[in-house]
């Protein structure tokens, strides 16, 4: 593929000296769960995502799970709402906790969850919120806040795909206690495996974050007792050495990310055939999303010209067998289920050439036209 729909590549060789320091350092301690490196990137995650603590975890899904074990939202009689348009893994991790996963629609223009939608979906056993930054976009905070306060709602925010977003100009975790992140390897973060944190500004909330992602065992001490409800889910000393590494880059590979999406926004601005959703200020460019209706047949045009694209996501989550007892059908979530069927992801990576990006919207013009 000339053009792959992410290349990870030039990051990697961008910041060789830096990982390979983190590595031979992690090796020499010959610790490899819960020691130094770990502490460090929390510390230094913390401060770049402008939150008050960190916790890292094994992966964005174990992140859900374990902050609605932390608000006791552990009970099949509990719902949880969330967007239908996300990785599955977002349902995963509510399901993980025990609770059921419920949903509800979109909005049409940014295809975020929306606010009025949840709340009119919302029953008397719903108990929290996973509100998706999805694409990198921050959905509506001050909205679901004031749901969460009125309706005495935990809200846990997923930003898997929007490290170094913020939401009308402050820090994802002013917004609610908990915000979790996934350093997939693609994601705008990543490692070189699996790897996951959570932000909060709550220093009691970490702490106990801090025990339940370690079985239970409070740090520090020495008995091996489990004291509350936990999971195995740590991260790991070579992944956080990685993200030591590649966190000071963030800034500028996001700039580039935006840089690229600006290309794409300028360049199919009023191409008949093509949507694409309003991007939200404040939001990071994870993906670069747009909704046609002949969406196989552009895939398969562009892959002739070497070009990879991705669909995030072809089956909303409503529809998905695992998630069947959530009692939606086709059709109950339209805005959502619409943009599954018509939605590709332009290529889209920290180091993407502009021309390349620039040769991509032509492609899909020319599509078009023809
Ligand atoms: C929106 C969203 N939520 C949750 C997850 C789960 O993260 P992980 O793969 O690290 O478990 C992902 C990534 O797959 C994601 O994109």
């Amino acid at each position: 593929m000339r053009i792959p729909p992410v290349n990870l590549k030039p990051a990697l060789e961008e910041t060789r000296a830096e990982w390979q320091a983190r590595l031979e350092a992690v090796l020499a301690r010959m610790s490899f769960i819960l020691g130094e490196e770990g502490a460090a990137f929390e510390r230094e995650f913390a401060a770049a995502m402008g939150a008050r603590a960190a916790v890292g975890c094994g992966n964005g899904t174990a992140a859900i799970e374990l902050c609605l074990r932390d608000a006791g939202i552990t009970d099949s009689k509990q719902e949880v709402l969330t967007s239908p348009l996300t990785a599955p893994f977002t349902g995963v991790g509510i399901a993980g906790a025990g609770a059921r996963p419920r949903f509800a629609d979109v909005d049409p223009k940014t295809l975020l969850l929306s606010a009025e939608d949840a709340a009119e979906r919302a029953t008397r056993r719903t108990a929290g919120l996973v509100v998706v930054h999805l694409y990198g976009m921050p959905a509506a905070m001050a909205d679901f806040r004031r749901l969460g306060r009125e309706r005495n709602w935990v809200v846990i925010q997923d930003a898997a795909q929007a490290h170094g977003a913020r939401y009308r100009g402050r820090a994802l975790t002013a917004w609610s206690r908990y915000v979790t992140y996934s350093f997939y390897p693609t994601k705008n973060l990543g490692c070189l495996g699996d790897g996951g944190a959570i932000a909060t500004d709550h220093a009691g909330t970490a702490g106990r974050l801090r025990a339940r992602r370690d079985g239970g065992r409070v740090p520090g001490s020495v008995d091996m007792v489990a004291r509350m409800g936990g999971i195995n889910s740590r991260l790991d000393e070579v992944q956080a050495g990685f993200l030591r590494a590649f966190l000071p880059r963030l800034a500028d590979w996001n700039a580039h990310r935006a840089a690229v999406a600006a290309v794409y926004r300028r360049e199919l601005a009023g191409c008949g055939g093509v949507e694409i959703p309003e991007a939200v200020e404040g939001g990071v460019q994870h993906l670069f999303p747009i909704l046609v209706s002949k969406r196989e047949k552009l895939r398969a045009y562009l892959r002739e010209m070497g070009i990879g694209t991705g669909v995030h996501y072809p089956v909303p989550l409503h529809l998905h067998p695992a998630f069947a007892d959530c009692g939606l059908k086709k059709g109950d979530l339209p805005v959502a289920e619409r943009a599954c069927r018509r939605l590709v992801s332009l290529p889209l990576w920290a180091h993407l050439p502009l021309e390349q990006a620039e040769e991509v919207a032509a492609a899909v013009r020319r599509f078009f036209r023809g």
